[in-house]
């Protein structure tokens, strides 16, 4: 299994340039079951979790072709789809579930596999079900299969969410999308990943429009022949934004629209960091001091996401004080908790709430990744410990970000891989 060493404390500076977005890649490459014509997907980001999305289309009958740099996809469907995803695809990323929607749209039936739980909580499906069902999707759970069909056509329905989802928002857009009549989505996510896929939909035809927190879809016939580039990566923009501050760095983030990064860029001013923003890039040098933060919530978009809480913790490690970060969105998510204890860190957790006392002088430790973003945060508190530290199990990163390793060496940090 791969792992990678580091060696620190590392210097940052230079410039990176931002990959496409995964989690907006994944409900675009799933809306394209519902083409006939052939769509063509730009900026692509080369991570595991879309070479997945891929195989499981294939699986399905896409035809797809890759361009040189697989960054782009040109996706053709074929007249005989099938309509099951097994468990081996399913269970090794839960973003599978977004096809629900489309092949139940599209072809009136589907057979899935149960994502199941993942290590940062439960995730259940029951509003993504309880959505579609809304829209006429009838279903059952068997052997550990979602069994869905429809008579014919979804339709148009009123739909309030209990609790914001983007999963359950996107299938729930995705399923509307064909349907006959118009579908209204109350209490709708309304993270930019979600508009993303709107924005390709409706450059494809779709008619769907947003006010607040309600999405509302007018039905079309079909969808057309269609080019759509993906915004890039939000949180690997985030993520690096964290790099700069931890590590007095000096960096050019380019390739994305810093409004993206709002909130976080906000809390990154509050830890000292000096960040101009120009045109779709930033510039950011990081603090001699960072100061400490009380009260970080993670929540739903425009709050500060949940996927940046374990970055922020590590910079909290290093500021001049006490620091608070509650998780409002997933149950068990401070997994980096333990790691980062191993490197000297001192974090309390009571329930959802993590107390940080900072000043923390992290020194170089074996580690073991649990979940993408929590290896992503070891990766930066190895690069800011003295001496060597080893990352295993770093097939979660591999699963969301693209080239992390040189992009890190271009900019200063001392990482290798080893096989
Ligand atoms: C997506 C992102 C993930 C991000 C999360 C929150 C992708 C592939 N993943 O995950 O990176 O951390 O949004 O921004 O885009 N819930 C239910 N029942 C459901 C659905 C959700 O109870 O049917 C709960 C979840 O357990 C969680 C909360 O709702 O506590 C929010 O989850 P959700 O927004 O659906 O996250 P995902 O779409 O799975």
């Amino acid at each position: 299994m791969d792992k990678f060493l580091i060696n620190g404390p590392c210097k940052i500076k230079g410039k990176v340039k931002i990959s496409g977005s995964k989690n907006a890649s994944l409900p675009i490459l799933a809306a394209t079951l519902l083409f006939d014509k052939p769509v063509i997907i730009k900026n692509l980001p080369r991570v595991r979790d879309i070479n997945t999305m891929l195989n499981l289309l294939r699986s399905l009958g896409s035809k797809i072709v890759l361009s040189k740099d697989k960054k782009t996809a040109k996706i053709l469907n074929h007249k005989n789809m099938r309509t099951f995803a097994s468990y081996s695809l399913v269970k090794t990323m839960r973003g599978s579930i977004l096809v629900l929607g489309p092949l139940i749209s599209k072809f009136n039936k589907a057979k899935i596999s149960m994502p199941g739980g993942c290590l940062i909580g439960t995730r259940p499906v029951n509003y993504h079900l309880a959505a579609l069902k809304k829209l006429g999707m009838n279903f059952s759970i068997k052997n550990g299969y979602i069994l869905a069909h429809s008579k014919g056509r979804l339709k148009g329905n009123i739909i309030k969410f209990p609790k914001i989802s983007v999963g359950a928002s996107i299938n729930a857009i995705l399923g509307a999308c064909l349907a006959k009549g118009t579908t209204i989505l109350k209490l709708t996510a309304l993270e930019p990943e979600v508009l993303d896929l709107t924005k390709f939909l409706n450059k494809a035809g779709a008619n769907i429009k947003w006010s607040g927190r309600t999405c509302t879809i007018e039905g079309v016939n079909s969808l057309s022949e269609t080019r759509y580039s993906v915004m890039s990566d939000r949180i690997e923009a985030g993520t690096f934004s964290v790099a700069a501050t931890l590590a007095k760095g000096n960096l050019e983030i380019k390739n994305f629209d810093p409004k993206v990064i709002k909130t976080e860029l906000e809390l990154l001013k509050k830890a000292g960091a000096k960040i101009k923003e120009g045109n779709n890039k930033i510039f950011i040098s990081g603090p001699e001091k960072i100061k400490p933060i009380k009260n970080i919530k993670t929540q739903e978009w425009p709050g500060v996401a949940t996927d940046m809480q374990s970055q922020l913790m590590v910079l909290m490690c290093k500021a001049n004080g006490k620091s608070t970060i509650t998780e409002n969105i997933f149950e068990n998510r401070f997994l980096h908790v333990g790691e980062l204890q191993r490197l000297g860190a001192n974090i309390q957790i009571k329930k959802n709430k993590a107390m940080i006392k900072g000043n923390t002088k992290f020194v170089g430790a074996e580690l073991m990744s649990s979940d993408l973003r929590a290896s992503v945060a070891l990766v930066l508190a190895a690069m800011i410990s003295e001496g060597k530290s080893t990352i295993n199990r770093i097939y979660h990163l591999d699963r969301g970000y693209e080239n992390l390793e040189s992009k890190l060496r271009n900019i200063g940090v001392q990482i290798r891989r080893k096989k």
